[in-house]
């Protein structure tokens, strides 16, 4: 399916046997929503980086989604077996070379230019995944990072320095639950980092990430009031910490929020592991990270009740949007839906071993996508059984085609889902039931 060379954002790369991006994925590079000015992706990175300012923090908005292996998943300690590397879940421009999946691909790289004691960095992500109203293989993400040098602290101790920094940061009034002990077995302190350290570190890293919630929350309680959403009050906001795996930081936790009755996860956070300093030329730094969706709190903040519409270029949706203000989405219209099923079996071949890759849902994804693009809302594998006898498998999934700016008329719907069948056909040898 591809030929020797191809090209992302502009640059020609060598394809390979891991070469597995779509052209309607590479249509994506260079739209920069996170820096269009009106664009409810751009106001919502701009809330969050007010929490985060010069010059104690640099924003690095301008980095290439284009990265290699060893940037988004070796640097950061991903094991070799991570499912986060397979060609599922991920999109390769070549064995060395991947569209990043996360903000984290750039921490040791800029912890290695060391140019500020934190940063943030605001980019397009992408991972293969499911399609539903808030899945979309590209979105947005924004990192940061707060770091502290041992060679500029007396002994070498950065307990002091990281609690003095954490005195100038305001209080808010929020309601905390907390996660228990800073650290334990299950969530470890780092042999390089001694208790206090930790925990400064922790309560210096909290504190930012709660005047976050602060200031987008805040902004969406606003919003829903003037909206007639919610009703006035002066209840304080509810967050808690729960505790969190990541290869990149320990220990590690979660922000969760609870947002019109509801937990929300809201951002993935930790104390820095030492080896990425380290291995960055900068082993006297210490410090701590997160990683927040950007889409999540958008669609939250805007009222956007499906993650397509940011990609749209209907004026309709576009004007409605203005910088440095937070109001309600006008939906246009909600167009009809139509629901249309595939049924499949797989090849005998990709349901055994044998050295063929296996069918998987992400390729059933893919494929919708490629035909359909967003006009695809929604798509569920409703049934899969394996034949007792023949051990052969079948897959029946259900596509929901909607467009946000149209009725489709059923010649239209027709037509994709006939070429949807074909492209399975064709891209995996399935026998169509
Ligand atoms: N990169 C992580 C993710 O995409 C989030 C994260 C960033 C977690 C930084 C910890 C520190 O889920």
């Amino acid at each position: 399916y591809y030929s020797s060379k191809i090209t992302v954002g502009g640059k020609e790369y060598p394809t390979d046997e891991y070469t597995n991006l779509p052209p309607h994925i590479e249509a994506c590079v260079g739209r920069n929503l996170h820096l269009s000015p009106n664009h409810p992706i751009s106001i919502t990175r701009r809330l969050i980086e007010r929490r985060f300012p010069a010059p104690v923090y640099k924003a690095h908005n301008t980095l290439s989604p284009i990265v290699s292996v060893q940037q988004n998943f070796d640097s950061l300690g991903f094991p070799l077996d991570h499912p986060g590397r397979s060609r599922t879940d991920t999109y390769y421009i070549n064995e060395k070379t991947v569209m990043r999946t996360h903000t984290s691909a750039h921490q040791a790289d800029t912890f290695a230019a060391g140019e500020s004691e934190g940063f943030t960095i605001a980019a397009d992500v992408y991972r293969r995944d499911a399609i539903d109203r808030s899945h979309y293989p590209v979105f947005h993400q924004m990192e940061g990072a707060r770091m502290w040098s041992r060679s500029e602290v007396p002994n070498g101790d950065i307990a002091a320095a990281v609690r003095a920094d954490l005195e100038k940061l305001p209080k808010h009034d929020l309601v905390v639950e907390d996660s228990g002990p800073i650290f334990h077995e299950g969530n470890p302190l780092q042999k390089a980092h001694s208790a206090e350290e930790c925990e400064a570190i922790a309560a210096h890293l909290k504190r930012s990430l709660e005047g976050v919630v602060v200031e987008v929350f805040g902004q969406a309680k606003k919003a829903a009031i003037a909206a007639g959403e919610a009703k006035e009050d002066d209840a304080p906001l509810r967050v808690r910490w729960i505790e969190a795996y990541f290869p990149f930081t320990t220990p590690s936790w979660e922000l969760e929020v609870l947002w019109q009755g509801e937990w929300l996860e809201l951002l993935g956070c930790g104390v820095v592991q030492q080896s990425i300093p380290d291995n960055a030329g900068t082993p006297d730094k210490v410090g701590w990270a997160f990683g927040v969706g950007l889409e999540r709190v958008a669609m939250l903040l805007f009222g956007i009740p499906d993650i397509r519409l940011f990609w749209s270029k209907d004026e309709r949706f576009l004007t409605q949007f203005a910088e440095g203000r937070i109001t309600k989405f006008q939906s246009f219209s909600k167009y009809p839906p139509c629901y249309k099923d595939v049924a499949f079996w797989l090849p005998s071949s990709s349901s055994s071993a044998g050295g063929q890759v296996a069918f998987h849902e992400n390729d059933m994804m893919e494929t919708v996508r490629g035909v359909a693009g967003d006009l695809a809302e929604d798509v569920r594998l409703t049934d899969e059984f394996t034949h007792p006898k023949s051990g052969k498998k079948s897959m029946c999934f259900r596509i929901n085609y909607r467009s946000l700016e149209k009725t489709l008329t059923n010649e239209e719907t027709n037509a994709l889902h006939e070429a949807v069948r074909t492209a399975l056909k064709e891209k995996y040898a399935v026998e169509l039931r």
